[in-house]
């Protein structure tokens, strides 16, 4: 049976994952894969119902719990509408953020549960992981600064008003997210320009969509796991 690729990314505000994902998707379609972009909060018209109702702050009243609770729902409707079955016909799915957004975001600076945070994420991906996460790796100042020239006169969200601090503790819990999962994980180092950024992710990715697809975007039967972490190959990047 055909099997695509899910790849997450990941990182702080302002770490220039929407430009990096829209090159790569670009560079993969001229290679012949079938590639979707997608993104959370939302992704699916389910998921994109919720994604107002969290952006807003709306939720925020209500304590981190309410709105992990939210982004697990959301997440759950869209793994199951648009994630999964475009890995099943054998697609390359490219996603801005996913479930260490969660883990970040709710579990580390919302000061929620390991072990709550560890029961919403398994009912909200019901088995669909990502093969790699590229964390987009940028520093909270510099970040803020990118984001807000980015916004130009729209009002910040819930997320990009907080404090530097929160920034910072954020950056830390992405990076050792990395250290934990470096079969998963590979972190890309984003003060250089975006042209070098992305042919960091593209070397990133492309080993691994080779061995799954061959270069045509031909489904080929998987070969077994290499030794070296996708951090690794990474790091020789
Ligand atoms: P978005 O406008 O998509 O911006 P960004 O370019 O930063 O991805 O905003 C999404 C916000 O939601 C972002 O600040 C991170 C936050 N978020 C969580 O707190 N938890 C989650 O699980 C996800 C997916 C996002």
């Amino acid at each position: 049976m055909a099997r695509g690729i899910f790849i997450t990314f990941e990182g702080g505000e302002g770490a220039g994952k929407s430009t990096q994902i829209a090159r790569l998707a670009a560079t993969l379609r001229e290679l012949g894969h079938e590639v979707v972009v997608t993104r959370e909060p939302g992704g699916s018209p389910g998921a994109e119902a919720v994604r107002h109702v969290i952006l807003s702050g709306a939720a925020e009243p209500f304590g981190p719990a309410m709105e992990a609770i939210l982004f697990a729902a959301a997440r759950a409707d869209h793994v199951d509408q648009v994630i999964r079955p475009a890995v099943e016909r054998g697609a390359i799915v490219l996603c801005d953020r996913f479930i260490d957004s969660s883990r970040v975001y709710q579990g580390v600076t919302g000061g929620l549960e390991p072990a709550f945070m560890q029961a919403l994420e398994k009912v909200a991906v019901a088995g669909t992981m990502p093969d790699l996460t590229v964390i987009l790796d940028v520093d909270p100042a510099e970040g803020m600064r990118r984001a807000t020239r980015r916004r130009g006169d729209e009002a910040a969200d819930r997320y990009e008003k907080e404090a530097l601090e929160v920034h910072r503790r954020r950056r830390d819990a992405f990076l050792a997210i990395a250290r934990a999962e470096p079969q998963r994980c590979v972190v890309v180092d984003t003060t250089r320009a975006p042209t070098k950024v992305a042919t960091a992710i593209v070397r990133a990715v492309q080993a691994l969509v080779t061995r799954r697809l061959g270069a045509g975007g031909r489904a080929q039967a998987p070969r077994p796991v290499e030794k070296t972490g996708a951090a690794g190959k990474a790091g020789a990047a």
